[in-house]
Protein backbone atom coordinates (compact mmCIF):
# COMPACT_ATOMS: atom_id res chain seq x y z
CA UNK A 1 0.00 0.00 0.00
CA UNK A 2 1.33 3.32 -0.78
CA UNK A 3 2.51 5.80 1.83
CA UNK A 4 2.68 8.69 0.46
CA UNK A 5 3.40 11.51 2.93
CA UNK A 6 3.95 11.23 6.62
CA UNK A 7 7.76 11.69 7.47
CA UNK A 8 9.28 11.52 10.58
CA UNK A 9 11.00 8.26 11.35
CA UNK A 10 13.77 7.52 13.48
CA UNK A 11 16.56 6.18 11.99
CA UNK A 12 20.04 4.34 13.10
CA UNK A 13 23.62 4.86 12.12
CA UNK A 14 25.49 1.73 11.26
CA UNK A 15 24.30 -1.82 9.72
CA UNK A 16 26.27 -3.63 11.79
CA UNK A 17 24.37 -6.96 13.14
CA UNK A 18 25.26 -6.92 16.90
CA UNK A 19 23.66 -3.07 16.76
CA UNK A 20 21.09 -2.36 19.35
CA UNK A 21 17.72 -2.67 17.93
CA UNK A 22 15.73 -0.10 18.14
CA UNK A 23 11.61 1.46 17.75
CA UNK A 24 11.43 4.76 16.09
CA UNK A 25 8.02 6.37 15.34
CA UNK A 26 7.14 7.43 11.56
CA UNK A 27 5.91 11.22 11.44
CA UNK A 28 3.27 12.19 8.72
CA UNK A 29 1.69 15.69 8.39
CA UNK A 30 -1.70 15.11 6.76
CA UNK A 31 -3.28 16.62 9.74
CA UNK A 32 -6.17 19.44 9.73
CA UNK A 33 -4.36 21.06 12.68
CA UNK A 34 -0.62 19.77 12.42
CA UNK A 35 0.88 20.63 15.47
CA UNK A 36 3.88 23.16 15.30
CA UNK A 37 7.34 21.88 15.11
CA UNK A 38 8.16 22.40 18.96
CA UNK A 39 4.64 20.97 20.14
CA UNK A 40 5.66 17.66 17.94
CA UNK A 41 9.60 17.45 19.49
CA UNK A 42 7.93 18.10 23.04
CA UNK A 43 5.74 15.22 22.87
CA UNK A 44 8.88 13.02 21.48
CA UNK A 45 10.57 14.06 24.45
CA UNK A 46 7.83 13.09 26.66
CA UNK A 47 7.11 10.47 25.12
CA UNK A 48 10.83 9.52 25.08
CA UNK A 49 10.70 8.33 21.76
CA UNK A 50 14.27 8.50 20.23
CA UNK A 51 13.97 7.75 16.78
CA UNK A 52 11.98 8.95 13.81
CA UNK A 53 11.54 9.37 10.40
CA UNK A 54 10.56 12.35 8.42
CA UNK A 55 8.64 12.23 5.10
CA UNK A 56 10.79 15.19 3.82
CA UNK A 57 13.49 17.33 5.29
CA UNK A 58 10.92 19.81 6.72
CA UNK A 59 13.21 23.06 8.12
CA UNK A 60 11.34 24.11 10.97
CA UNK A 61 11.58 20.37 12.36
CA UNK A 62 14.95 19.81 11.81
CA UNK A 63 15.53 22.77 14.05
CA UNK A 64 13.27 21.97 16.53
CA UNK A 65 15.09 18.62 16.85
CA UNK A 66 18.00 20.31 16.94
CA UNK A 67 20.33 19.20 20.26
CA UNK A 68 17.49 16.94 21.62
CA UNK A 69 19.54 13.59 21.00
CA UNK A 70 16.65 12.17 18.96
CA UNK A 71 17.97 10.32 15.67
CA UNK A 72 16.27 11.59 12.55
CA UNK A 73 15.97 9.64 9.22
CA UNK A 74 14.85 12.25 6.66
CA UNK A 75 13.33 11.50 3.29
CA UNK A 76 13.72 12.69 -0.31
CA UNK A 77 10.06 13.10 -1.22
CA UNK A 78 9.13 11.16 -4.33
CA UNK A 79 7.86 14.58 -5.77
CA UNK A 80 11.64 15.66 -5.76
CA UNK A 81 13.03 12.37 -6.55
CA UNK A 82 13.17 12.68 -10.22
CA UNK A 83 15.45 15.84 -10.22
CA UNK A 84 17.66 14.22 -8.03
CA UNK A 85 18.11 11.50 -9.95
CA UNK A 86 18.70 12.96 -12.83
CA UNK A 87 21.17 15.84 -11.62
CA UNK A 88 23.99 15.33 -9.54
CA UNK A 89 24.50 18.68 -8.97
CA UNK A 90 20.68 18.91 -7.61
CA UNK A 91 21.36 15.95 -5.35
CA UNK A 92 24.57 17.71 -3.90
CA UNK A 93 22.17 20.86 -3.27
CA UNK A 94 19.22 18.79 -1.71
CA UNK A 95 22.15 17.48 0.78
CA UNK A 96 23.59 20.69 1.47
CA UNK A 97 20.72 22.30 2.49
CA UNK A 98 18.71 19.67 4.05
CA UNK A 99 21.47 17.19 5.84
CA UNK A 100 24.50 19.22 6.05
CA UNK A 101 23.56 22.24 7.26
CA UNK A 102 21.43 20.93 10.23
CA UNK A 103 24.29 18.24 11.11
CA UNK A 104 25.77 17.67 13.80
CA UNK A 105 23.31 19.81 15.83
CA UNK A 106 20.20 17.56 14.76
CA UNK A 107 21.53 14.10 14.71
CA UNK A 108 20.57 12.81 11.09
CA UNK A 109 21.58 9.35 10.57
CA UNK A 110 19.92 8.38 7.57
CA UNK A 111 18.33 9.23 4.49
CA UNK A 112 15.40 7.94 2.39
CA UNK A 113 15.49 8.33 -1.03
CA UNK A 114 11.60 8.31 -2.08
CA UNK A 115 9.03 6.26 -0.88
CA UNK A 116 7.80 3.34 -2.27
CA UNK A 117 8.83 3.93 -5.39
CA UNK A 118 7.97 0.72 -7.13
CA UNK A 119 4.15 1.50 -6.35
CA UNK A 120 3.96 4.98 -6.10
CA UNK A 121 6.12 6.61 -8.73
CA UNK A 122 7.12 3.54 -10.87
CA UNK A 123 8.21 5.94 -13.77
CA UNK A 124 11.24 6.82 -11.28
CA UNK A 125 12.70 3.62 -10.57
CA UNK A 126 15.19 3.95 -13.78
CA UNK A 127 16.75 6.87 -11.72
CA UNK A 128 16.44 5.24 -8.35
CA UNK A 129 19.98 3.85 -8.15
CA UNK A 130 21.18 6.98 -9.39
CA UNK A 131 19.26 8.98 -6.80
CA UNK A 132 20.80 6.87 -4.22
CA UNK A 133 24.35 7.31 -5.69
CA UNK A 134 24.23 10.82 -5.91
CA UNK A 135 22.87 11.46 -2.63
CA UNK A 136 25.86 9.29 -1.58
CA UNK A 137 28.76 11.40 -3.52
CA UNK A 138 27.29 14.17 -1.57
CA UNK A 139 27.70 12.77 1.57
CA UNK A 140 31.02 11.58 0.91
CA UNK A 141 32.08 15.21 -0.49
CA UNK A 142 30.75 16.57 3.15
CA UNK A 143 32.79 13.38 4.80
CA UNK A 144 29.28 12.74 6.51
CA UNK A 145 28.96 8.75 4.66
CA UNK A 146 30.20 7.12 8.01
CA UNK A 147 27.57 8.56 9.81
CA UNK A 148 24.90 8.89 7.40
CA UNK A 149 23.26 5.69 5.76
CA UNK A 150 21.45 6.45 2.36
CA UNK A 151 18.81 3.63 1.46
CA UNK A 152 14.87 3.46 -0.55
CA UNK A 153 11.70 2.00 2.05
CA UNK A 154 10.42 -0.53 -0.24
CA UNK A 155 7.03 -2.28 0.03
CA UNK A 156 6.71 -5.58 0.48
CA UNK A 157 4.63 -6.12 -2.16
CA UNK A 158 7.96 -6.71 -4.55
CA UNK A 159 8.68 -9.66 -2.83
CA UNK A 160 6.61 -12.60 -4.71
CA UNK A 161 4.98 -15.63 -2.96
CA UNK A 162 6.44 -14.79 0.76
CA UNK A 163 5.18 -17.62 2.76
CA UNK A 164 7.03 -19.96 3.08
CA UNK A 165 9.67 -17.48 3.16
CA UNK A 166 12.21 -19.72 1.79
CA UNK A 167 10.71 -19.48 -1.14
CA UNK A 168 10.17 -15.65 -1.69
CA UNK A 169 12.03 -13.91 -4.81
CA UNK A 170 11.65 -10.80 -5.38
CA UNK A 171 9.35 -9.44 -8.95
CA UNK A 172 11.54 -10.56 -11.56
CA UNK A 173 10.65 -7.30 -13.82
CA UNK A 174 12.53 -5.38 -10.79
CA UNK A 175 15.66 -6.49 -10.79
CA UNK A 176 17.04 -4.52 -13.39
CA UNK A 177 16.70 -1.93 -10.81
CA UNK A 178 17.30 -4.32 -7.57
CA UNK A 179 20.50 -6.12 -8.30
CA UNK A 180 22.50 -2.49 -8.88
CA UNK A 181 21.02 -1.32 -5.72
CA UNK A 182 21.46 -4.15 -3.71
CA UNK A 183 25.23 -3.68 -4.86
CA UNK A 184 24.85 -0.09 -3.38
CA UNK A 185 23.24 -1.04 0.15
CA UNK A 186 25.99 -3.64 0.13
CA UNK A 187 29.16 -1.17 -0.80
CA UNK A 188 27.96 1.37 1.72
CA UNK A 189 27.29 -0.74 4.40
CA UNK A 190 23.38 0.35 4.62
CA UNK A 191 20.04 -1.25 5.01
CA UNK A 192 17.27 -2.84 3.12
CA UNK A 193 14.78 -0.82 4.30
CA UNK A 194 11.08 -2.43 4.18
CA UNK A 195 7.72 -1.98 4.86
CA UNK A 196 6.03 -4.31 6.78
CA UNK A 197 2.11 -4.78 7.07
CA UNK A 198 0.98 -7.66 8.56
CA UNK A 199 -2.79 -6.00 9.12
CA UNK A 200 -2.89 -6.05 4.87
CA UNK A 201 -1.39 -9.42 4.50
CA UNK A 202 -3.88 -10.74 6.84
CA UNK A 203 -6.60 -8.44 5.02
CA UNK A 204 -5.63 -9.81 1.49
CA UNK A 205 -5.90 -13.44 2.57
CA UNK A 206 -8.84 -14.37 2.89
CA UNK A 207 -8.71 -16.37 6.00
CA UNK A 208 -5.52 -18.16 5.14
CA UNK A 209 -3.31 -15.87 7.52
CA UNK A 210 -4.99 -16.18 11.26
CA UNK A 211 -5.69 -12.91 12.67
CA UNK A 212 -3.09 -14.27 15.42
CA UNK A 213 -0.48 -14.80 13.58
CA UNK A 214 -0.63 -11.47 12.61
CA UNK A 215 -1.31 -10.28 16.17
CA UNK A 216 2.20 -12.05 17.52
CA UNK A 217 -0.45 -13.92 19.37
CA UNK A 218 0.26 -17.27 20.53
CA UNK A 219 -0.90 -19.99 17.99
CA UNK A 220 -2.41 -23.47 18.97
CA UNK A 221 0.36 -25.87 18.10
CA UNK A 222 -1.57 -26.90 15.14
CA UNK A 223 -1.64 -24.02 13.57
CA UNK A 224 2.06 -23.42 14.35
CA UNK A 225 3.60 -22.37 10.75
CA UNK A 226 6.16 -24.12 9.86
CA UNK A 227 9.00 -23.66 6.70
CA UNK A 228 8.66 -27.10 5.36
CA UNK A 229 12.21 -26.37 3.08
CA UNK A 230 14.09 -24.86 6.21
CA UNK A 231 11.78 -26.68 9.36
CA UNK A 232 12.02 -23.25 10.69
CA UNK A 233 9.22 -22.32 13.28
CA UNK A 234 7.26 -18.95 12.37
CA UNK A 235 5.11 -17.18 15.00
CA UNK A 236 4.23 -14.21 13.25
CA UNK A 237 3.41 -12.68 9.92
CA UNK A 238 5.95 -10.25 10.75
CA UNK A 239 9.26 -12.22 10.79
CA UNK A 240 8.02 -13.97 8.21
CA UNK A 241 8.26 -10.96 5.73
CA UNK A 242 11.38 -10.19 7.02
CA UNK A 243 12.43 -13.40 6.73
CA UNK A 244 10.67 -13.28 2.91
CA UNK A 245 13.06 -9.97 2.44
CA UNK A 246 16.36 -12.05 3.80
CA UNK A 247 15.96 -15.07 1.25
CA UNK A 248 14.67 -13.08 -1.82
CA UNK A 249 18.14 -10.97 -1.59
CA UNK A 250 19.97 -14.29 -0.71
CA UNK A 251 18.70 -15.48 -4.09
CA UNK A 252 20.09 -12.59 -5.80
CA UNK A 253 23.27 -13.63 -4.07
CA UNK A 254 22.87 -10.75 -1.20
CA UNK A 255 23.40 -12.24 2.34
CA UNK A 256 24.96 -9.72 4.52
CA UNK A 257 22.51 -6.46 3.98
CA UNK A 258 20.79 -5.87 7.28
CA UNK A 259 17.00 -5.15 7.16
CA UNK A 260 15.66 -2.00 8.62
CA UNK A 261 11.64 -2.41 9.10
CA UNK A 262 10.71 1.68 7.82
CA UNK A 263 6.82 0.76 8.34
CA UNK A 264 4.79 -1.19 10.15
CA UNK A 265 1.87 -0.81 12.50
CA UNK A 266 -2.05 -1.26 12.64
CA UNK A 267 -5.06 0.81 12.36
CA UNK A 268 -7.32 1.28 15.31
CA UNK A 269 -10.49 2.22 13.42
CA UNK A 270 -11.83 1.34 10.30
CA UNK A 271 -15.15 1.50 8.06
CA UNK A 272 -17.47 -1.76 7.70
CA UNK A 273 -15.12 -3.46 5.75
CA UNK A 274 -12.29 -3.21 8.06
CA UNK A 275 -13.20 -5.21 11.24
CA UNK A 276 -10.36 -5.65 12.76
CA UNK A 277 -9.21 -2.21 12.50
CA UNK A 278 -9.68 -1.99 16.50
CA UNK A 279 -8.36 -0.17 19.07
CA UNK A 280 -7.88 -3.57 20.99
CA UNK A 281 -5.86 -5.22 18.07
CA UNK A 282 -3.65 -1.77 17.15
CA UNK A 283 -2.58 -1.85 20.53
CA UNK A 284 -2.18 -6.06 20.67
CA UNK A 285 0.05 -5.48 17.57
CA UNK A 286 2.21 -2.24 18.29
CA UNK A 287 2.75 -3.46 21.94
CA UNK A 288 3.84 -6.83 20.79
CA UNK A 289 5.94 -5.13 17.91
CA UNK A 290 7.88 -3.13 20.45
CA UNK A 291 8.27 -6.08 22.70
CA UNK A 292 9.70 -8.15 20.06
CA UNK A 293 11.84 -5.77 18.54
CA UNK A 294 13.36 -4.41 21.46
CA UNK A 295 13.70 -8.55 23.25
CA UNK A 296 16.26 -8.55 20.12
CA UNK A 297 15.09 -12.36 19.40
CA UNK A 298 16.00 -11.68 15.94
CA UNK A 299 14.28 -14.11 13.36
CA UNK A 300 14.46 -17.46 12.30
CA UNK A 301 16.98 -16.90 9.76
CA UNK A 302 19.25 -14.86 11.85
CA UNK A 303 18.25 -15.37 15.46
CA UNK A 304 19.77 -12.64 17.45
CA UNK A 305 20.30 -9.94 14.81
CA UNK A 306 18.52 -6.67 15.18
CA UNK A 307 15.66 -5.96 13.09
CA UNK A 308 14.85 -2.48 14.31
CA UNK A 309 11.49 -0.94 13.13
CA UNK A 310 9.59 2.46 12.75
CA UNK A 311 5.86 2.11 14.28
CA UNK A 312 3.24 3.88 11.98
CA UNK A 313 2.90 6.61 12.81
CA UNK A 314 2.77 9.23 15.62
CA UNK A 315 -0.45 10.85 14.71
CA UNK A 316 -3.42 9.93 13.40
CA UNK A 317 -3.68 11.69 9.70
CA UNK A 318 -6.88 12.97 9.82
CA UNK A 319 -6.91 14.49 5.91
CA UNK A 320 -5.61 11.53 4.35
CA UNK A 321 -7.67 10.26 1.73
CA UNK A 322 -9.16 6.64 1.20
CA UNK A 323 -10.70 4.41 3.76
CA UNK A 324 -11.54 5.12 7.22
CA UNK A 325 -8.48 3.19 8.38
CA UNK A 326 -6.22 5.12 6.48
CA UNK A 327 -7.00 8.21 9.17
CA UNK A 328 -6.44 5.70 12.04
CA UNK A 329 -2.54 4.82 11.71
CA UNK A 330 -1.38 7.05 14.21
CA UNK A 331 -0.32 6.62 18.44
CA UNK A 332 -1.69 10.11 19.10
CA UNK A 333 -4.48 12.67 17.74
CA UNK A 334 -3.27 16.26 17.01
CA UNK A 335 -3.56 17.40 20.37
CA UNK A 336 -0.73 14.53 21.51
CA UNK A 337 -3.63 12.90 23.73
CA UNK A 338 -2.76 8.65 23.23
CA UNK A 339 -5.49 6.95 20.88
CA UNK A 340 -4.57 4.00 23.36
CA UNK A 341 -1.85 3.14 26.31
CA UNK A 342 0.59 0.45 25.38
CA UNK A 343 0.87 -2.24 27.00
CA UNK A 344 4.79 -2.01 27.45
CA UNK A 345 5.06 -4.31 30.79
CA UNK A 346 8.80 -4.79 31.06
CA UNK A 347 9.84 -2.80 27.84
CA UNK A 348 11.42 0.10 29.63
CA UNK A 349 9.59 3.35 29.19
CA UNK A 350 9.43 3.94 26.02
CA UNK A 351 6.00 5.97 24.63
CA UNK A 352 4.81 5.92 28.04
CA UNK A 353 1.81 7.57 28.79
CA UNK A 354 3.79 9.75 31.23
CA UNK A 355 1.37 12.56 31.27
CA UNK A 356 -0.42 11.30 34.01
CA UNK A 357 1.17 8.54 36.50
CA UNK A 358 -1.78 5.97 36.13
CA UNK A 359 -0.26 2.57 36.63
CA UNK A 360 -1.46 -1.21 37.57
CA UNK A 361 -0.19 -3.80 38.69
CA UNK A 362 -1.80 -7.58 36.37
CA UNK A 363 -0.85 -10.95 36.67
CA UNK A 364 2.25 -11.43 33.75
CA UNK A 365 1.04 -13.22 30.81
CA UNK A 366 2.00 -17.12 30.64
CA UNK A 367 2.70 -16.72 34.35
CA UNK A 368 2.48 -20.19 36.77
CA UNK A 369 -0.88 -20.69 37.66
CA UNK A 370 0.38 -22.34 40.90
CA UNK A 371 2.96 -19.54 41.60
CA UNK A 372 -0.40 -16.99 40.78
CA UNK A 373 -2.88 -18.67 43.31
CA UNK A 374 -0.16 -18.25 46.00
CA UNK A 375 0.30 -14.82 45.46
CA UNK A 376 -3.21 -14.14 45.72
CA UNK A 377 -4.23 -16.25 48.49
CA UNK A 378 -1.64 -14.23 50.11
CA UNK A 379 -3.11 -11.01 49.07
CA UNK A 380 -6.28 -11.47 50.17
CA UNK A 381 -5.12 -13.44 53.12
CA UNK A 382 -2.06 -11.26 55.04
CA UNK A 383 -1.81 -8.94 51.89
CA UNK A 384 -5.23 -7.79 53.49
CA UNK A 385 -6.35 -6.86 50.29
CA UNK A 386 -10.63 -6.75 50.00
CA UNK A 387 -11.15 -9.57 47.83
CA UNK A 388 -15.06 -9.88 48.14
CA UNK A 389 -15.51 -8.48 44.57
CA UNK A 390 -14.20 -11.62 43.53
CA UNK A 391 -16.96 -13.56 45.03
CA UNK A 392 -19.60 -15.37 42.73
CA UNK A 393 -22.51 -13.35 41.75
CA UNK A 394 -20.20 -9.99 42.84
CA UNK A 395 -19.00 -7.39 40.22
CA UNK A 396 -14.89 -9.52 39.05
CA UNK A 397 -15.91 -12.73 39.53
CA UNK A 398 -16.23 -13.01 35.62
CA UNK A 399 -13.97 -14.01 33.73
CA UNK A 400 -13.58 -16.70 36.47
CA UNK A 401 -9.69 -17.54 36.48
CA UNK A 402 -6.52 -17.21 38.63
CA UNK A 403 -5.15 -14.93 36.32
CA UNK A 404 -7.79 -12.46 36.21
CA UNK A 405 -8.55 -12.63 39.82
CA UNK A 406 -4.83 -12.22 40.62
CA UNK A 407 -4.86 -9.30 38.97
CA UNK A 408 -7.73 -7.23 40.85
CA UNK A 409 -5.88 -8.25 44.36
CA UNK A 410 -2.49 -7.55 42.70
CA UNK A 411 -3.58 -4.24 41.60
CA UNK A 412 -5.55 -3.44 45.10
CA UNK A 413 -2.30 -4.40 46.84
CA UNK A 414 -0.22 -2.11 44.51
CA UNK A 415 -2.62 0.97 44.80
CA UNK A 416 -3.23 0.62 48.68
CA UNK A 417 1.39 0.54 48.60
CA UNK A 418 0.76 3.57 46.92
CA UNK A 419 2.06 2.08 43.60
CA UNK A 420 5.59 1.08 44.85
CA UNK A 421 7.17 -0.85 42.34
CA UNK A 422 7.95 -3.81 45.22
CA UNK A 423 4.66 -3.73 46.10
CA UNK A 424 3.63 -5.53 42.54
CA UNK A 425 6.46 -8.41 42.54
CA UNK A 426 4.32 -11.24 43.98
CA UNK A 427 7.81 -13.20 43.28
CA UNK A 428 7.88 -12.56 39.95
CA UNK A 429 4.50 -13.22 39.02
CA UNK A 430 2.72 -9.69 38.63
CA UNK A 431 4.12 -6.67 36.22
CA UNK A 432 3.29 -3.38 36.10
CA UNK A 433 1.61 -1.75 33.16
CA UNK A 434 -0.19 1.22 31.72
CA UNK A 435 -3.34 -0.99 30.81
CA UNK A 436 -6.14 -0.39 32.99
CA UNK A 437 -7.61 -3.81 33.70
CA UNK A 438 -10.95 -2.72 34.38
CA UNK A 439 -14.00 -4.46 32.04
CA UNK A 440 -17.62 -4.16 32.41
CA UNK A 441 -18.58 -3.00 36.07
CA UNK A 442 -15.06 -4.54 37.46
CA UNK A 443 -13.26 -0.85 38.21
CA UNK A 444 -9.46 -1.07 39.13
CA UNK A 445 -8.42 1.42 41.42
CA UNK A 446 -5.77 3.08 39.39
CA UNK A 447 -3.71 6.49 40.77
CA UNK A 448 -6.52 8.98 41.88
CA UNK A 449 -6.62 6.95 44.34
CA UNK A 450 -5.75 9.70 46.79
CA UNK A 451 -5.94 7.77 49.97
CA UNK A 452 -3.10 5.63 48.81
CA UNK A 453 -0.52 5.69 51.47
CA UNK A 454 3.12 6.33 50.26
CA UNK A 455 5.46 3.47 50.43
CA UNK A 456 8.76 4.77 50.71
CA UNK A 457 11.06 2.36 48.65
CA UNK A 458 14.00 2.57 51.17
CA UNK A 459 14.08 -1.17 51.76
CA UNK A 460 17.33 -2.43 49.94
CA UNK A 461 16.48 -4.96 47.41
CA UNK A 462 13.29 -5.63 48.28
CA UNK A 463 12.53 -4.86 44.38
CA UNK A 464 14.78 -7.39 43.28
CA UNK A 465 12.92 -10.49 41.49
CA UNK A 466 15.17 -12.82 42.73
CA UNK A 467 14.34 -15.36 40.26
CA UNK A 468 16.34 -18.13 39.77
CA UNK A 469 17.72 -18.92 43.31
CA UNK A 470 17.92 -22.69 44.37
CA UNK A 471 15.40 -22.36 46.77
CA UNK A 472 12.73 -21.01 44.19
CA UNK A 473 13.24 -24.20 41.64
CA UNK A 474 13.20 -26.88 44.70
CA UNK A 475 9.90 -25.27 45.28
CA UNK A 476 7.93 -22.56 43.39
CA UNK A 477 5.04 -22.41 45.45
CA UNK A 478 6.73 -22.28 48.90
CA UNK A 479 8.93 -20.09 47.59
CA UNK A 480 6.50 -17.57 46.01
CA UNK A 481 4.96 -17.47 49.47
CA UNK A 482 8.65 -16.76 51.24
CA UNK A 483 8.92 -13.87 48.69
CA UNK A 484 5.64 -12.45 49.48
CA UNK A 485 5.96 -12.54 53.45
CA UNK A 486 9.65 -10.70 53.26
CA UNK A 487 7.29 -8.25 50.94
CA UNK A 488 4.48 -8.04 53.18
CA UNK A 489 6.87 -7.44 56.01
CA UNK A 490 8.90 -4.95 54.51
CA UNK A 491 5.58 -3.19 53.98
CA UNK A 492 4.95 -3.50 57.47
CA UNK A 493 7.93 -1.88 58.84
CA UNK A 494 7.33 1.38 56.73
CA UNK A 495 4.36 2.01 56.84
C1 LIG B 1 24.11 10.45 16.44
O1 LIG B 1 23.61 9.19 16.78
C2 LIG B 1 24.57 8.16 16.61
C3 LIG B 1 23.88 6.84 16.81
O2 LIG B 1 23.42 6.70 18.11
C4 LIG B 1 25.71 8.38 17.59
O3 LIG B 1 26.67 7.36 17.44
C5 LIG B 1 26.34 9.73 17.30
O4 LIG B 1 27.32 10.01 18.25
C6 LIG B 1 25.30 10.83 17.30
N1 LIG B 1 25.91 12.00 16.73
C7 LIG B 1 25.77 13.19 17.27
C8 LIG B 1 26.42 14.31 16.53
O5 LIG B 1 25.16 13.39 18.30
C1 LIG C 1 28.68 13.94 -8.15
O1 LIG C 1 29.06 15.01 -7.31
C2 LIG C 1 30.02 14.67 -6.34
C3 LIG C 1 30.22 15.88 -5.46
O2 LIG C 1 29.00 16.23 -4.88
C4 LIG C 1 31.29 14.23 -7.01
O3 LIG C 1 32.23 13.88 -6.01
C5 LIG C 1 30.99 13.04 -7.89
O4 LIG C 1 32.13 12.67 -8.59
C6 LIG C 1 29.88 13.36 -8.88
N1 LIG C 1 29.48 12.13 -9.54
C7 LIG C 1 29.11 12.10 -10.80
C8 LIG C 1 28.68 10.75 -11.32
O5 LIG C 1 29.10 13.07 -11.50
C1 LIG D 1 5.86 -7.00 -11.07
O1 LIG D 1 6.25 -5.68 -11.35
C2 LIG D 1 5.66 -5.16 -12.55
C3 LIG D 1 6.29 -3.82 -12.82
O2 LIG D 1 6.15 -2.97 -11.72
C4 LIG D 1 4.17 -5.08 -12.36
O3 LIG D 1 3.55 -4.59 -13.54
C5 LIG D 1 3.63 -6.47 -12.05
O4 LIG D 1 2.24 -6.39 -11.77
C6 LIG D 1 4.36 -7.06 -10.85
N1 LIG D 1 3.96 -8.46 -10.70
C7 LIG D 1 3.39 -8.89 -9.58
C8 LIG D 1 3.01 -10.33 -9.58
O5 LIG D 1 3.17 -8.18 -8.62
C1 LIG E 1 24.59 -16.67 -7.56
O1 LIG E 1 25.80 -17.33 -7.37
C2 LIG E 1 25.81 -18.65 -7.93
C3 LIG E 1 27.11 -19.33 -7.54
O2 LIG E 1 28.17 -18.42 -7.58
C4 LIG E 1 25.63 -18.56 -9.43
O3 LIG E 1 25.59 -19.85 -9.98
C5 LIG E 1 24.32 -17.85 -9.71
O4 LIG E 1 24.17 -17.66 -11.11
C6 LIG E 1 24.26 -16.51 -9.04
N1 LIG E 1 22.92 -15.97 -9.18
C7 LIG E 1 22.71 -14.73 -9.53
C8 LIG E 1 21.26 -14.31 -9.62
O5 LIG E 1 23.59 -13.90 -9.72
C1 LIG F 1 12.51 -12.83 23.99
O1 LIG F 1 13.68 -13.55 23.74
C2 LIG F 1 13.74 -14.81 24.38
C3 LIG F 1 15.10 -15.43 24.14
O2 LIG F 1 15.67 -14.99 22.95
C4 LIG F 1 12.61 -15.68 23.86
O3 LIG F 1 12.64 -16.94 24.50
C5 LIG F 1 11.29 -14.98 24.14
O4 LIG F 1 10.23 -15.73 23.59
C6 LIG F 1 11.28 -13.61 23.53
N1 LIG F 1 10.07 -12.89 23.88
C7 LIG F 1 9.36 -12.21 22.98
C8 LIG F 1 8.18 -11.47 23.50
O5 LIG F 1 9.64 -12.18 21.80
C1 LIG G 1 -2.80 9.41 28.99
O1 LIG G 1 -2.51 10.77 28.75
C2 LIG G 1 -3.57 11.52 28.21
C3 LIG G 1 -3.06 12.90 27.87
O2 LIG G 1 -2.71 13.62 29.01
C4 LIG G 1 -4.73 11.51 29.18
O3 LIG G 1 -5.81 12.25 28.66
C5 LIG G 1 -5.17 10.08 29.37
O4 LIG G 1 -6.21 10.03 30.31
C6 LIG G 1 -4.02 9.25 29.87
N1 LIG G 1 -4.45 7.88 29.93
C7 LIG G 1 -4.25 7.12 31.01
C8 LIG G 1 -4.82 5.75 30.99
O5 LIG G 1 -3.62 7.50 31.97
C1 LIG H 1 3.87 12.04 37.82
O1 LIG H 1 5.08 11.71 38.51
C2 LIG H 1 6.08 12.69 38.41
C3 LIG H 1 7.36 12.17 39.06
O2 LIG H 1 7.09 11.20 40.01
C4 LIG H 1 5.59 13.98 39.06
O3 LIG H 1 6.58 14.99 38.97
C5 LIG H 1 4.32 14.43 38.34
O4 LIG H 1 3.81 15.58 38.97
C6 LIG H 1 3.27 13.35 38.33
N1 LIG H 1 2.16 13.75 37.49
C7 LIG H 1 0.89 13.64 37.87
C8 LIG H 1 -0.12 14.12 36.87
O5 LIG H 1 0.56 13.15 38.92
C1 LIG I 1 -10.65 7.80 50.96
O1 LIG I 1 -11.07 7.11 52.11
C2 LIG I 1 -12.28 7.60 52.67
C3 LIG I 1 -12.52 6.86 53.95
O2 LIG I 1 -12.18 5.51 53.85
C4 LIG I 1 -13.39 7.37 51.65
O3 LIG I 1 -14.62 7.87 52.17
C5 LIG I 1 -13.05 8.13 50.38
O4 LIG I 1 -14.03 7.87 49.39
C6 LIG I 1 -11.70 7.68 49.86
N1 LIG I 1 -11.32 8.50 48.73
C7 LIG I 1 -10.99 7.98 47.56
C8 LIG I 1 -10.59 8.95 46.49
O5 LIG I 1 -10.97 6.79 47.33
C1 LIG J 1 8.75 8.47 53.74
O1 LIG J 1 8.22 9.37 52.77
C2 LIG J 1 7.62 10.50 53.34
C3 LIG J 1 6.96 11.28 52.22
O2 LIG J 1 7.77 11.32 51.09
C4 LIG J 1 8.68 11.30 54.10
O3 LIG J 1 8.10 12.42 54.69
C5 LIG J 1 9.29 10.41 55.16
O4 LIG J 1 10.34 11.09 55.80
C6 LIG J 1 9.79 9.13 54.57
N1 LIG J 1 10.22 8.23 55.61
C7 LIG J 1 11.33 7.53 55.55
C8 LIG J 1 11.61 6.63 56.68
O5 LIG J 1 12.11 7.61 54.62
Amino acid sequence: MALLFLLLLVVVSAASADEEAFIGVNIGTDLSDMPDPTQVVALLKKQQIRYVRLYNADRGMLLALANTGIKVAVSVPNEQLLAIGQSNSTAANWVSQNVVSHYPATNITTVCVGSEVFTSLPNAAPILVNALRFIQSALVASNLDRQIKVSTPLPSSIILDPFPPSQAFFNHSLNRVLVPMLSFLQSTGSYFMLNVYPYYDYMQSNGVIPLDYALFKPLPANREVVDANTLLHYTNVFDAMVDAAFFAMASLNFTNIPVLVTESGWPSKGDSHEPDATIENANTYNSNLIRHVLNKTGTPKHPGIAVSAYIYELYNEDTRPGPLSEKNWGLFDGNGVPIYILRLTGSGSVLANDTTNQTYCAAKDGADSKMLQAALDWACGPGKVDCSPLLQGQPCYEPDTVSAHATYAFDAYYQKNGQAPLACDFNGVAAITTTNPSHGSCLFLGSSDKNATFLNSTAPAMSSKSSGSPAQQCNPVSAAYFMIVVVSIASALLL
